[in-house]
């Protein structure tokens, strides 16, 4: 897999997105839909659940995946890398969520019990796109010319 997210990529891309929220008295609705609200056309949806307390997901990068990430239920810390910057944040809110473009390595962490992570990403699964190990990450993003 050759290109160059790892070079480009700040963490300083990734934003947070609120969607719109239908208030109803008898529950919320929140939605995402194709070429919208997020800058990609959706091909995959996943979702983690019954993440048991003191773990970690995640640990990865994406060579060509943009991710939407969202606490669909409960909360969870999350921390952003570039290979230069780090950023740590909680998500915690139903209808907003993370944008993380290609490049970045992400750790999801701090479950609250019942939480459920729920990821729209811009590509089907493929496990070439990763990036698992953390060295390899550092010497991807060496040398980046982003701030
Ligand atoms: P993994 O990427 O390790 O989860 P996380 O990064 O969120 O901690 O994925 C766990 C397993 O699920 C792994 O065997 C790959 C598989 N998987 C799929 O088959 N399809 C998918 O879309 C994803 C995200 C994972």
């Amino acid at each position: 897999m050759t290109n160059d997210s790892h070079k480009t990529s700040s963490i300083y891309g990734c934003k947070l997105i609120t969607l719109d929220k239908h208030h109803h008295k008898n529950g919320n609705l929140s939605v995402v839909e194709n070429n919208n609200q997020l800058p990609f056309a959706i091909n995959r949806v996943y979702y983690l659940y019954d993440v048991p307390g003191g773990v970690e997901r995640g640990g990865h990068s994406h060579h060509l995946c943009h991710e939407f990430i969202i606490a669909a239920s409960g909360s969870f810390d999350i921390e952003i890398d570039d290979g230069k910057n780090k950023c740590k944040m909680t998500l915690n809110r139903s209808n907003c969520g993370l944008l993380v473009p290609p490049g970045i390595w992400r750790v999801l962490n701090n479950f609250a019990s019942g939480s459920v992570c729920l990821v729209i990403a811009s590509d089907c699964y493929s496990e070439y796109d990763y990036v698992r190990d953390y060295t390899e990450f550092q010497q991807l993003t060496s040398n980046k010319s982003c701030k």
